[in-house]
């Protein structure tokens, strides 16, 4: 039997270099490999947008994008998380054995209650509630993510072990974040912060299809700082170029570098320079296979359709065992 694999990505814009590397490029060699679930988390939308009047536009490009990078709907299931209700069944029977001291204490649920305080909703507070139910509905065992979900994929492993415990069953797995690489990945923006994020403002991320001269404009105008003493450890925002380059550069490249670093000879400039026209090396034939693919509305609806099939069979599997083992079965 083959593992399962299950994966989202919330429809809150483009897809950019993070989700890239941090979780699709993964998707692409486990639909050769494994059974898997990918599909486009628009209910966890309503959490940050209750209204969002552009979500069907918001999944249509997700789906676009899915497809035009490679997802084959015959070698994996793609769907959108609404088409597949099971998910909300699920994810109520969890929420009866979720506990308030401990959706307040994770990272993302504090992260948001501050930067939205009037909308502290209790969505918001059970999105680890709703992922577990993503992930269970199909008793996935592998979630290729980036490092920023680390937590949330700790609290499916115990909303699923208590689960077992409390029914006395050996029902579903314990799900793990998984990467191909030997660890979790973090791709930073280009503002000298943290993570690659949207919500960090546009001149933070690098779509998978931008445009070449604004691909440019946003390298040449990524963070840096004003040098270095030879030797001395490199800032965060000088790691942060280090580390994109390091996705899309050659290594003799990255070296040369490197070692200007060392020698306190670094030209951020060229540094730069080289980090665009590489990183429109990889951009250019995604650009345009999104592009391509982005026009092709039937084809999407079909692919959706058939994606929605598949995945509430596997789905209505699981709730049919899920109330029989609660004892709602007649
Ligand atoms: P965003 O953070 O831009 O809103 P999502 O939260 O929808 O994107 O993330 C979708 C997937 O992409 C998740 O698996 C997440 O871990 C991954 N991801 C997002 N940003 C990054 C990043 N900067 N580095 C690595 N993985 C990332
Ligand atoms: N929480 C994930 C993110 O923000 C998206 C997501 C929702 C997800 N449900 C999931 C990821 C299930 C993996 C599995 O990136």
């Amino acid at each position: 039997m083959k593992e399962t694999v299950v994966s989202g990505i919330r429809p809150t814009g483009k897809l950019h270099l993070g989700n890239y590397f941090g979780a699709y490029k993964n998707f692409l060699r486990l639909q050769e490999e494994t059974n898997a679930y990918f599909f486009i988390a628009d209910y966890h939308s309503l959490t940050t947008h209750p209204t969002p009047g552009d979500l069907k536009s918001s999944v249509r490009r997700v789906l676009a994008e899915y497809i035009a990078l490679g997802l084959d709907p015959e070698k994996c299931t793609v769907y959108i998380q609404s088409d597949v209700p099971e998910t909300a069944e699920l994810y109520l029977f969890l929420n009866m054995n979720a506990y308030l001291g401990e959706l307040e204490r994770v990272t993302s649920f504090k992260e948001k209650a501050r930067t939205q305080p009037n909308n502290i909703n209790a969505g918001l507070l059970t999105y680890p509630v709703l992922m577990a139910a993503d992930i269970l509905l199909h008793r996935g065992v592998k979630v290729p993510v980036g490092k920023d979900q680390e937590q949330h994929l700790e609290m499916s492993r115990t909303f699923a072990n208590r689960f077992n415990r409390l029914y006395n069953v050996e029902y579903f797995p314990e799900p793990t974040a998984f990467n191909f690489g030997t660890e979790l990945v973090k791709v930073p923006g280009l503002t000298g912060g943290g993570k690659m994020s949207k919500s960090a403002g546009e001149a933070d991320s690098i779509y998978l299809d931008e445009e070449a001269s604004v691909l440019k404009k946003k390298i040449m105008r990524a963070v840096s700082d004003s040098g270095n003493e030879p030797g001395a450890p490199k800032s965060q925002p000088v790691q942060n170029l280090f580390d994109l380059m390091n996705l899309v550069c050659a290594p003799e490249v990255i070296a040369s570098f490197e070692a200007d670093h060392k020698a306190g000879s670094i030209r951020y400039g060229d540094l730069k320079k080289q980090l665009a026209e590489d990183m429109e090396t990889f951009i250019a034939p995604l650009r345009d296979r999104i592009q391509a693919t982005l026009g092709d509305s039937k084809r999407l609806d079909e692919i959706a359709a058939y994606g929605a099939e598949k995945a509430r069979l596997s789905a209505q599997k699981t709730l049919r065992e899920v109330r029989e083992i609660i004892g709602f079965s007649r």
